[in-house]
């Protein structure tokens, strides 16, 4: 008999899913644009200095969507200082990261980036240390037409038609103590709100995120959503959700209960938003743009404050991943996809060499991190609607999340019955899986795996290849796939694994 129950059938539907939940993030931070996707001087850098390799990778990967430029970053920017002739702009002081930031990219590289690569932006302002006139000034600048201060600068400074930017953060992480100009809630929300105002009268047809928690351990989480919404609940369209994950002391099964921690974060900031909208008697559902998350070993890190001011695009924060973090990686994924009705938009954190799926060599080569196979092949296969898929599956203890689902899966179905399923195995033993699809004709074709692994992971793009080889690869559909009687099918994981499977679930 089966360990676990994966109950299936193209009725029970979640949500549309949003290509926007396939985002990245490119910060001003370390290597993410300076030798990460901008490097003039290498041999695949475009006429613009961006480099080929990486922006192809970028497609590989599947990025629907880029939020720039930070981050911790833009709560001291001056947006104006990154505009017109490259050769009159003056470096300046990032406190965020403590780097001298050259200007050599600004909005107009970005924009124009990721417009050749036909990648959506999503831009955030600076309210930390600016405010109201900087943010509108920049949406001006963006989207105005022709005729105005801003939108005139952006015309001399060559760019005529409008880059038509819909998404817009409200700042970024301003419950957190670190970030500079640092808001109480009720300074943020009132805040928030006129420059949201300001934002919407430049361009009403914009988006906009206002900053929710930046995790759900920092003490001000929960009161944090309530009282930034009673200012901005009628404005925005999204709040903002962070969270990164990591093996802590060697707590590999808490690490890979991550996602459990990730759905309960997300039901928590649903409901708190939803608990706002109900006091208000509105019929609006604010949702959710989970717009920083990954595998982040954050313990390694010194913290800002003890880091040298540096120069030169340093190294920071370059974590290296192994197929244990990939496993996890994959599971937030599907934790994601299980709630499309309320995250529209996710970025992974971050593209490029920052906790990234894309690391660079400066001069050399640029590759794959074992991140970067979840989310590339969740990105293309996972299509359509999502289900609403029912688990029925044992749990196990963790330390830090309590008891969490062994088996944990999502679903999506395309109009031609085109079917992505993605299933974790968190256990270390294999398990074996019912997939009950009564009134529902199912078929898996192809498959792909990643295994976690017990290697440290080790820097450079040949250690890279090694634990691709060891943990990613096709899953062998017959022997992993069993078909059975009266509308269920075997499915058997490997121990603490993620799975994609393709086929299709068709109504019989
Ligand atoms: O992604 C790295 C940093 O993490 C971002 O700058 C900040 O928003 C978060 O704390």
């Amino acid at each position: 008999m089966a360990d676990s129950r994966i109950t299936l059938h193209p009725d029970f539907r979640k949500g549309t899913l949003d290509r926007r939940l396939f985002g990245s993030f490119v910060e001003h931070l370390g290597r993410a644009v300076y030798t990460g996707v901008y490097e003039p001087e290498h041999p695949t850098a475009d006429q613009h200095g961006f480099r080929k390799d990486v922006a192809e990778l970028t497609h590989e990967l599947g990025v629907s969507m880029v939020r720039y430029p930070g981050g911790n970053f833009v709560s001291n920017y001056v947006w104006e200082d990154a505009v017109g002739p490259v050769e009159q702009r003056k470096p300046f002081l990032d406190l965020a990261w403590r780097t001298v930031e050259p200007n050599l990219v600004g909005t107009d590289e970005f924009l124009q980036w990721a417009e050749r690569e036909g990648i959506e932006p999503m831009m955030a302002v600076n309210l930390g240390t600016r405010g109201v006139a900087a943010a509108a000034a920049l949406v001006e600048y963006c989207n105005g037409e022709a005729g105005t201060r801003w939108a005139d600068l952006r015309i001399a400074n060559g760019r005529t038609e409008p880059y038509g930017v819909k998404l817009w953060c409200l700042g970024n992480e301003m419950d957190g103590p670190w970030q500079i100009g640092h808001k109480d809630a009720h300074e943020y929300g009132k805040l928030a709100a006129e420059a949201g105002k300001a934002m919407k009268l430049v361009d009403p047809s914009i988006s906009l995120v206002v900053c929710g928690s930046s995790s759900m351990e920092i003490p001000t989480f929960g009161e944090w959503e309530r009282i930034v919404l009673s200012y901005t609940y009628d404005l925005v369209d999204h709040i903002s959700m962070h969270a990164y994950y990591q093996e802590l002391d060697g707590d590999r099964a808490s690490f890979l209960a991550s996602g459990t921690s990730m759905d309960r974060f997300i039901d928590r900031v649903v409901a708190s938003a939803d608990a706002v909208g109900a006091e208000r008697r509105s019929d609006k559902k604010i949702t959710i743009s989970f717009d920083e998350w990954n595998v982040w070993y954050l313990s390694r890190f010194p913290g800002e404050q003890n880091l040298p001011i540096q120069r030169d695009a340093p190294r920071i924060i370059e974590d290296v991943y192994s197929g244990l973090d990939a496993v996890v990686v994959g599971d937030l994924l599907l934790t994601l996809l299980n709630h499309a009705d309320r995250v529209p938009v996710a970025c992974l954190a971050q593209l490029v060499n920052v906790i990234a799926p894309i690391m660079t060599a400066p001069g050399g080569e640029a590759w794959r991190q074992p991140t970067f196979y979840p989310f590339a092949t969740t990105a293309r296969l996972a299509r359509g609607t999502a289900l609403d898929v029912r688990v029925s599956s044992p749990s196990y203890s963790t330390k830090k999340h309590g008891e969490a689902p062994v088996v944990t899966a999502a679903a999506t179905v395309d109009d031609d019955g085109a079917l992505a399923l993605f299933v974790t195995n968190r256990s270390v033993e294999a398990v074996e899986v019912d997939l009950a699809h009564v009134g529902a004709s199912l078929s898996i074709t192809e498959g792909w795996r990643m295994l976690a692994d017990h290697e440290p992971a080790v820097e450079g793009p040949e250690h890279a290849a090694k634990v691709a080889q060891a943990c990613w690869s096709a899953v062998d559909v017959a022997s992993a796939v069993a078909a059975g009687e009266g509308g269920s099918t075997t499915l058997r994981l490997e121990p603490e694994s993620w799975t994609a499977l393709s086929g299709t679930l068709k109504r019989a």
